[in-house]
């Protein structure tokens, strides 16, 4: 299969709603990562998510949606899940319901619950109106890999797969959605930390919010999320974590969190942002972990993101991710 790149024209957005109406592939930004886009209602167009991805069957797709009453044909909207869509979406806010008949099994891995997002992105909010369907899209990278934030990261790991990548330029926040499980109104559960903090759901919900890594067991995880599991996002390279690169260190390969300016210039040097900016960081995490790869490096010492916000917490989730072995 030959892999097109389209630019977002509007004839070209037509065209590529058209192939999600037929039940194709088409990879396309959304304002996290690029997502890998497929008609959600139909199961043999899920299927081929799948196989492009090589992603286990067990590992359930996010339905990405452009209207509220898209949502409610899908998933059974609480009161907590109504506050947070008025607030968050749309945006990089993924929500776990409880699901309805109407979506296939295929979507959510055999699972009663649903996950669902409305994204800001106006190129895929575009194609979710012109192809009339929720869009089931999971990152557009193989199973495993560092999510693709251009649509060359797409076509260098999806190439001759699948027939279609819409280029919107890089995605402006970098880091997937923030995941809430909401099954249990009563009892929310921050499943994947993202650009949206807990402490953000939690005041507008007037609850605590609960992070799932924190108390459960690596089996539970596996069964409520697969794509959750301690190893992910995982680039070639290993990675050594550290809270601040020590000048020893620095003699060998590094990514810092922010551009040293004590240090002579060297070209094992790499960092995400100029100026300590987290927005900066997050927009090319992926972005430096996939051009790392490519300098094959035996190990590299990566500094981690200093705080504790929303965007900090995010990045340090991907890169204890991304530094796991097993
Ligand atoms: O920002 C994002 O969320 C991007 C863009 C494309 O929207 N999508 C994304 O999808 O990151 P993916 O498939 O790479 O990660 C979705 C995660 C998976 O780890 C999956 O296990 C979890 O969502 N998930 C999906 N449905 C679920 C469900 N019913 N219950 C619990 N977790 C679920
Ligand atoms: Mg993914």
């Amino acid at each position: 299969m030959t892999t097109r790149t389209y630019r977002p024209t509007a004839k070209n957005l037509q065209t590529l709603a058209r192939l999600l109406a037929r039940g194709q592939l088409v990879a396309a930004p959304t304002e996290t990562v690029y997502g890998l886009a497929a008609d959600a209602l139909n199961p043999e167009a899920c299927e081929k998510i799948f196989a492009a991805k090589n992603r286990p069957a067990n590992d359930p797709l996010i339905i990405h949606i452009a209207t509220l009453r898209q949502a409610a044909a899908l998933a059974r909207i609480n009161p907590a899940a109504e506050k947070l869509a008025k607030k968050f979406w749309p945006g990089p806010l993924t929500l776990v319901l409880p699901k309805t008949d109407k979506v296939p099994p295929i979507v959510t891995s055999g699972l009663p619950s649903v996950a669902i997002r409305m994204p800001a992105h106006p190129h895929f909010r575009k194609l979710i109106q012109l192809s009339k369907r929720p869009l089931a899209a999971p990152s557009a990278n193989p199973f495993g890999y560092v999510s693709p934030t251009t649509a060359a990261h797409v076509k260098n790991g999806l190439d001759g797969k699948i027939p279609a990548i819409l280029d919107g330029g890089p995605c402006a926040i970098g880091l997937e959605s923030t995941i809430l499980d909401l099954r249990n109104p009563a009892k929310p559960v921050l499943l994947r930390p993202g650009a949206i903090s807990r402490e953000e759901i939690s005041k507008l919900l007037k609850r605590p919010v609960r992070h799932i890594r924190k108390k459960s067991p690596a089996k539970q995880t596996a069964v409520l999320a697969p794509g959750l599991l301690t190893k992910h996002y995982s680039p070639k390279t290993p990675l050594n974590l550290v809270k601040k690169i020590s000048a020893r260190q620095a003699a060998a390969p590094c990514l810092f969190f922010q551009k040293p300016d004590k240090l002579p210039p060297s070209k094992n040097h790499f960092y995400l942002t100029t100026n300590g900016n987290l927005s900066e960081a997050a927009q090319n995490l992926f972005a430096q972990l996939r051009a790392l790869d490519k300098k094959h490096f035996k190990e590299i010492h990566v500094e981690l993101a200093p705080g504790k916000t929303a965007l900090a917490l995010a990045i340090n989730d991907r890169l204890t991710r991304a530094a796991a072995k097993t």
